[in-house]
């Protein structure tokens, strides 16, 4: 997937719907940043009224108006739908696959080497989308597991705030033609072909799904958990995210990720000039600092 572009937005106006004005624009601004982190520049206006439009018509609405009534009186309510009509869910398994190369040669050895006495292992996949990402980190988790033997308590945290992508994500069932990340031996192990119906899906195994917990989460809003994390991984999410609102997002994973603890983000996000909390020691690999 191409996250930084703007082709993300990328649905036009449909002809004959109702115009976003300047009032409802300003109102859709303020409140997906205050909310959401995302800076809408007005140049996203059009590309924002397409795909709102399709929101319109779901909830039988005919004005942008109704509509930002409708986040005045339930903005919880509303936050995902319109988070998820903004941004993109779009992800793969497997993807950037020198995260689970760094994972799979040597901080899951390692880890499960120091924890082998007891202790937990936990990582964060955070924006997790339709779920690509923790299945596959549960695959290359199940296998260390299995590898050495180890009885250590490991889990999977998976969250997002798009309630669709996290109902895909709960149901574990993925079109075929959209594994292409997948080794052969990885979908026969850990994938159950549909028949009947479902052919041409496949779902995911048992224990994969005992392995990830799945959970609603905004990342601007308070988190229940309290660590500690391994690693977390916050891929392709805060591209949309201004300074401030990534600075701050930084501090809490440090906040809550173990001395030494890893931080991934996606292939063109960066922590430069943003948090002295962390080194680089990958390709947008961090390790949070030990003091
Ligand atoms: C492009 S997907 C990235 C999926 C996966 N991490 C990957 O790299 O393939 C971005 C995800 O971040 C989620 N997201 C965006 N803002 C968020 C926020 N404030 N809180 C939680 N999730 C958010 C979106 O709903 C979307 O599912």
């Amino acid at each position: 997937m191409n996250t930084a572009t703007a082709s993300n937005f990328g649905v036009a106006a449909s002809a004959g719907g109702p115009l976003l004005g300047d009032a409802e624009f300003q109102f859709l601004r303020d409140f997906v940043y205050r909310h959401c982190g995302i800076a809408l520049s007005e140049q996203k206006r059009q590309l924002v009224q397409g795909r709102l439009l399709r929101r319109l018509r779901a909830l039988g609405l005919k004005e942008f108006a109704s509509y930002c009534e409708l986040l005045r009186k339930d903005p919880a309510g509303e936050l995902g739908e319109l988070a998820s009509a903004i941004s993109t869910n779009v992800t793969s398994f497997f993807r950037e696959m020198h995260h689970y190369d760094l994972l799979v040669e040597q901080l899951l050895p390692r880890w499960l080497e120091e924890k082998k006495g007891g202790g937990r292992l936990r990582i964060w996949s955070a924006g997790c989308a339709t779920g690509e990402e923790p299945y596959a980190l549960a695959m290359v988790l199940a296998e260390a597991l299995e590898r050495t033997g180890s009885k250590v308590d490991a889990r999977i945290l998976a969250t997002d705030l798009s309630p669709q992508a996290l109902e895909h994500a709960c149901a574990g069932m993925y079109a075929l033609d959209r594994m292409g990340g997948i080794s052969d031996e990885r979908r026969r192990r850990w994938f159950l072909r549909g028949e009947g119906r479902y052919e041409g899906y496949a779902c995911v195994h048992q224990r994969l799904r005992e392995l990830v917990a799945i959970q609603p989460l905004n990342l601007l809003h308070d988190w229940p958990m309290r660590g500690p994390f391994d690693a977390i991984f916050c891929r392709n999410v805060v591209i949309y995210f201004d300074k401030p609102t990534k600075q701050r997002l930084f501090d809490r994973y440090a906040g809550l990720l173990e001395p030494g603890g890893y931080l991934f983000l996606g292939h063109s996000e960066s922590m430069h000039g943003l948090s002295d909390a962390f080194d680089l020691v990958g390709r947008t690999v961090y390790r949070k600092r030990v003091s």
